[in-house]
Parts: C-alpha cells; structure tokens; sequence
C-alpha cells in the first residue's frame, strides 16, 4: 500500500510537472504614465489582442504609473527576468547606448512626420538593434509628441529661463540643451515631477501635451509654451533571453499584436496631442503661449551647439540622417 501511495505520488508529480510548463507565458508590462496616453493606451491593446489570439498561452500584466519599475530601474529588471516588456522614452537609455541620444538632440526634427519617416528609415530601423550588446531587443517605436516647455512665470525667450530649475529626464543632452540657455537642468524620475512641481522644489519642465494633462502638470504649471522644441518617443523593449526562449509561434503572434498595437498608440499620440492640449487651455488652469518665429529662433541659435558637441558620441551620419528625415 505504501509502495502504491509513492508510485502515485511519483505520478501527480510528474504531471504536475508537465501541468506546469503547460502554464501561460507571462509578460509583466512595465511603464510610468497614466493609462489614457499613448503608451497606456498602446500597452492595454497589446494586452487585449495577445489574449484574444493565444488564450491560455500568453498572459499580459500591464502595470502603469511607475506602479511596479520607476524610470530608473526598470531595464535592470529586465534583464534579471522580473518585468519582460517596457517602453522607456529614447532618453533613458544613455547607460546602454549612446547613439539613441539622436533622438534628444534639439530642434532636431521639425515634426512628427519627419520623426516617422526617420524611425521607420534605415538608420532608425538599424538603432532598435544597438541595445543588443547590452541584452536588450528593441521591438519597434512608439510616438508620444514633441515637447512643450512649462514654468511658474511666462517663458518666451532663452532669457526667461536663465537660472532656472528644470526637471529632464536622464539623459546628458537634455542637460546640455538647459545649460545651453544658462538653466539648471535636473535629472528626475517621472514619478517624482508633479511633486516637485507643487513643491516649487523645481521651476519647470518640458514635457509632451498627454503627460502635461494626464499627471496634472498644467494645475502646478501657470505658463505652458508650446516650443515644440525636442521629442518624447519611446522604444518598446524586451530581453533577448526572454524573447529568444519564446517558441517560435508565440513570438511571431506577440511581435505582430505588439505592432498593431503600436499603430493604434501612434493614433492615440496623435489625437491626444491636440486633445489633451485643448483640454489644458480648456482648464484656464494654465496659460498657453505661443510664440514667434523671431523669439524661436532665439532658442534654436542658443541650443543648436549641443549637436556638434554630441557629433562624436551620436556619430555625424546618423546626425544628418535625421535632418534629411525633414524633406
Ligand atoms: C518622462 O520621464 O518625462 C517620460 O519619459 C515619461 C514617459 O514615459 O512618457
């Protein structure tokens, strides 16, 4: 009788076993804005769409908000397993790769569809591999928008932001561009902003128009100026070792839902950026400056060094690669 019990017992354990690897993949979704924004939106239709097609094979948890990784230390869990899929802005991989930081290069791209034209390009296509050597797969970009400045006072030239304190993402760039018009650039996670914002422990930020909205920024931010200045987009990432232990079938399925789900996110980013921005004026929360094409060229003149000082870093080519992108 005992003997049978252990036969059994050495049964339920086996097929326990294969019960277990018959259990659904999980990609852990990890990112930091609200869930009514393009990366929100993107992440939850991915979600939708990998579990209609493979039900019971791929489960997605999408966790906004910083809710799981803040900014600073969610590509760490990702390379030790613990989140498998993020959408970090391209100013938040420097520590990985230093040619991403194109991206961040000021008054680089005169609009969206020049950022499209170049991601979707050659060079673009090419840089969603440069985070290989790190462990990382570059999935595909998704937009956000161009970035608007916001401030306790009225800013309209370079001037108005000397001395200032300005929250950036980690990105040296962004630093320079704020030193370029004798600012205080402060690195920050996103999670962090409203707060020092209300705080006054910072005078502004730059930001795109779907997070000045979502995270309320415009309610501590009397003065919004739509420079239109630099661009906030992002690139959806996993880790080789997840992506590659996939079987085959699973990856092609993830990777195809990924990318509808990223053309409905570029739709969402492009409504959102006129939405979101009339829902700001809307508040009278915040005012809306507009300024001239002599006072932008005031900021262009004053930021514009900070490519050739990143010339080397970035590499020239890529560089005129993206100002080609503009025709
Ligand atoms: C930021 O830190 O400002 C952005 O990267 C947040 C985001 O993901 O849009």
């Amino acid at each position: 009788m005992r003997v049978l019990t252990a036969a059994a017992a050495t049964l339920a354990l086996t097929f326990g076993a294969q019960f277990a690897s018959a259990a659904p993949v999980e990609i852990k979704f990890s990112h930091v804005v609200s869930e009514n924004t393009p990366k929100g939106q993107m992440a939850n239709r991915f979600k939708q769409l990998v579990e209609e097609r493979l039900p019971g094979k791929v489960e997605v948890k999408v966790y906004p908000n910083s809710q799981l990784f803040g900014d600073n230390k969610v590509l760490e869990a990702m390379m030790l397993g613990d989140v498998q899929m993020a959408a970090p802005s391209l100013s938040k991989f420097q520590k990985y790769t230093k040619s991403l930081q194109v991206f961040d290069l000021p008054f680089l791209f005169r609009d969206m569809a020049a950022v499209e034209r170049f991601q979707q390009g050659e060079h673009g296509q090419k840089l969603l591999g440069s985070l290989k050597k790190k462990g990382l797969v570059g999935l595909g970009y998704l937009h956000n928008g161009m970035k608007q400045m916001s401030g306790y006072a009225p800013i309209r030239t370079p001037a108005d932001a000397r001395g200032k304190k300005f929250r950036i993402m980690t990105s040296d760039v962004l630093q320079a561009q704020f030193e370029a018009v004798d600012a205080v650039p402060l690195k920050k996670p996103f999670s962090e902003v409203f707060t020092l914002l209300q705080t006054r422990a910072i005078d502004g930020a730059e930001n795109p128009w779907s997070n000045l909205y979502t995270k309320k920024f415009f309610e501590v931010q009397p003065y919004i100026t739509e420079t239109n200045h630099g661009l906030l987009d992002y690139m959806v990432v996993t880790s080789a070792e997840f992506w590659l232990e996939l079987d085959d079938d699973l990856r092609v399925e993830v990777k195809k839902a990924l990318d509808e789900a990223i053309v409905y996110g570029n739709q969402v980013a492009a409504e959102k950026s006129q939405a979101d921005k009339q829902a700001i004026i809307d508040s009278k929360r915040s005012r809306v400056i507009e300024i001239t094409d002599a006072e932008r060229q005031q900021w262009v003149k004053a930021m514009k060094p900070v490519w050739k000082e990143f010339e080397d870093e970035i590499g020239k080519e890529l560089i005129e690669a993206a100002v080609a992108a503009n025709k």
